[in-house]
């Protein structure tokens, strides 16, 4: 096995770790949400023979299906294929991928006495499989490997909830009703959230992505007292790692100065937040991702063109910038629409040097202190 700091020194100097870290580089590095899977017919064609878990299950076949896109697409870098809810299912919870719902949780998590069933990860033991599969792609990959798990919020929705919500009532009866369950229940989430990812890193990892996806549903007060502190903690924890740390989540534009302060290096914008408006919220020294609407992909392809350019110029060319999309690819997308993103990116997309790059839309009206060039 090849020495993982080893590794992580190979892609030190990748454009993606580059801009995470705000040094100078000279492509605006590019990767997308949700890239493995789903849009592609390879991915397609794997899942045919074999479930969702067998695949997770299976490193040589996750391996494979984190590879697929790297090539079609030539991003500047890799998502592990797994999921948020692999570390708790490895635990005993009965959760399952629903095809086209998501996680399915059953019994779900709602009182005091179901904590007995969470207990510590011990990621060799319990998901060998994930860690095997992140070592094959370390020596495989060209480009760094995102590791990634979810926040605790986010995995604490789905085992309240027993399923995807969109009032989140179960999760935010619990939060407000017994508080001292909620913080137990996010303080063992938040354990669990970090053995995982230390144990990525330790295996080849070169940064690591935490997924507050529905983070959105809360307002800014109760996003800082039942949930920030231990986000926070999952950041604090990872900090001696030494990899760049990028926290995400849908709806989140009035938590975007919250989710940097949690201790990201990178905070993702999602696509209803004008990018440059975004970033006026996230504090200077703090890195941006984001944030071309996904469904555009949807449409024709002079439209993506415009937009995409529209985030290059709100990006104003900052060294710490990293494309992405809004949320994730859906999976109606046609793949050759994001190759070509891919391909304007690297093609058009400009990177000033640190001290060159415009200062922050300090009045935050996202109207003119980012320089624009047409
Ligand atoms: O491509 C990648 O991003 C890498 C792999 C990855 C998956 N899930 C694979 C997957 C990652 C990073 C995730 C994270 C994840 N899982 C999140 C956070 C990211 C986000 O999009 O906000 C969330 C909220 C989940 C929970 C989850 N798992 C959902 C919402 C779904 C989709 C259900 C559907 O079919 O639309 C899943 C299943 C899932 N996870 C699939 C994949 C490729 C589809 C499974 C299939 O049918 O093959």
């Amino acid at each position: 096995m090849i020495d993982p700091a080893a590794l992580r020194a190979r892609h030190a100097d990748s454009p993606f770790i580059r801009a995470c870290r705000g040094e100078p580089h000279d492509i605006v590095p590019v990767w997308f949400m949700r890239q493995a899977g789903r849009a592609l017919p390879e991915y397609r064609s794997i899942r045919e023979g074999h479930t969702f878990e067998e695949v997770v299950h299976t490193p040589e076949l996750a391996a494979e299906v984190t590879l697929q896109p790297v090539r079609r697409y030539g991003t500047d870098a890799a998502i592990l294929f797994s999921d948020i809810v692999t570390p708790v299912a490895s635990l005993g919870i009965d959760v399952r991928i629903k095809p086209g719902v998501g996680p399915v949780v059953d019994p779900p998590i709602r009182h005091r006495e179901d904590l007995a069933r969470l207990r510590h990860l011990e990621p060799e033991l319990d998901v060998p499989y994930v860690l095997d599969t992140v070592s094959i792609l370390a020596e495989e990959l060209d480009v760094p490997l995102i590791g990634f798990a979810g926040a605790p919020f986010t995995v604490a929705s789905y085992l309240v909830e027993g399923g995807p919500s969109k009032s989140y009532s179960h999760t935010k009866a619990l939060m407000y009703a017994d508080e001292l369950t909620w913080h137990r229940l996010l303080d063992q989430l938040a354990s669990i959230t970090i053995a995982s990812l230390k144990a990525q890193v330790e295996r080849g990892a070169s940064a690591v992505q935490l997924f507050d996806s529905w983070a959105g549903a809360l307002n800014p007060l109760d996003y800082e007292r039942h949930v920030l502190p231990h986000s926070q903690r999952v950041f604090e924890e990872l900090a001696d790692l030494g990899v760049p740390r990028i926290h995400f989540g849908v709806a989140t534009g009035e938590l975007l100065g919250l989710m940097a302060a949690a201790g990201a290096d990178v905070v993702g914008i999602d696509w209803r937040v004008p990018l440059d408006v975004g970033r006026a919220r996230i504090p200077e020294g703090v890195g941006f991702q984001g944030n071309l609407e996904p469904a555009l992909a949807l449409g024709p392809f002079d439209q993506v063109a415009e937009r995409t350019r529209d985030v290059l110029r709100r990006a104003g060319g900052a060294p710490d910038h990293i494309f992405n999309l809004g949320h994730g690819v859906l999976p109606e997308t046609d793949p050759s629409v994001l190759e070509r993103v891919v391909d304007l990116v690297h093609t058009e997309g400009e990177v000033r040097a640190p001290a060159d790059a415009p200062t922050r839309d300090v009045d935050g009206r996202g109207d003119g202190d980012v320089e624009v060039s047409a």
